[in-house]
């Protein structure tokens, strides 16, 4: 691996091989969603946690102080929005020039396997992975459902991360499910586990981020159920303590519940 590429991974993935993204990008379809209506202010107590954020060029310049940022993954499809026809009707919407301007450490685009917008999304996969390895730019693929949460089993996901593993993703980034080994036995890249909409209680992402962890994953990718909990800086504090303390889901309760009287 080239030094450029093993520099921007080392970036976004800590020397004990594991990571904690802060997704921010929800915007690009979902608009100005519950407590992301300012993102620079819903990660100012937060930030600390974060190995590294996902954000879209239009968020990272106006909300991100480019003199004391984290590492950045630049969300770079879209085209889709929440009222429109499709959601799996991405395209590229950033450039390879764009991406290197902005000196980010890796880049993420959807694929949507299953779709009618599969051959597309995977092609789109296929060229970013093409010219990105050119300028040493790690591309992050995210495994995504649109609405069809359902699809959320383990002979799906691996049929996902396996595919964009195989047109070159550096690191794919999937939903956790029941058999979670499945999905990080058959990958041969590393793989974060996403977050989904909002639990109403804590208890269960600890649990299924803890198992995921267990099963083979490096991290994840997660933000409602931090950003959009009352208690955001007390959810980022234990999930950060599972991904890279080992803490048990026990354990990260409680740093939830110390934190959260503070
Ligand atoms: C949106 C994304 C998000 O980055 C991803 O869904 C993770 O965020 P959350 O934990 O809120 O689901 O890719 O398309």
């Amino acid at each position: 691996m080239d030094w450029g590429m093993r520099n921007r991974l080392a970036q976004i993935i800590k020397p004990n091989g594991r990571c904690m993204f802060m997704p921010i990008d929800h915007g690009y379809f979902l608009g100005p969603t519950n407590n992301l209506e300012r993102p620079g202010e819903t990660i100012k107590p937060i930030i600390e946690y974060s190995d590294a954020l996902f954000v879209t060029r239009g968020v990272l310049r106006s909300a991100i102080n480019p003199d004391n940022s984290k590492p950045i993954i630049l969300r770079v499809s879209g085209g889709t929005s929440v009222v429109g026809g499709d959601l799996a009707n991405e395209g590229i919407t950033t450039s390879i020039k764009e991406a290197l301007r902005l000196n980010v450490a890796a880049v993420g685009l959807s694929v949507f396997i299953g779709s009618d917008y599969e051959r597309q999304t995977l092609l789109s996969l296929g060229k970013l992975v093409d010219e990105c390895e050119e300028y040493g730019i790690p591309v992050m693929a995210v495994t995504a459902v649109g609405k069809e949460l359902e699809k959320r089993d383990a002979r799906y996901l691996a049929l996902c991360c396996r595919i964009a593993a195989e047109l070159g993703a550096r690191v794919v980034k999937t939903y956790w499910c029941e058999e979670f080994e499945k999905v990080t036995n058959g990958c041969p890249v590393p793989v974060v586990i996403a977050g989904g909409p909002k639990f109403d209680t804590e208890l269960p992402v600890f649990e299924f981020v803890y198992d995921g962890m267990q099963k083979g994953a490096i991290g994840v990718n997660l933000g409602r159920n931090i950003w959009q909990h009352p208690y955001p800086v007390a959810m980022a504090k234990a999930l950060h303590a599972i991904i890279h303390k080992d803490a048990t889901p026990k354990e990260a309760n409680e740093i939830f519940n110390e934190t959260k009287r503070q």
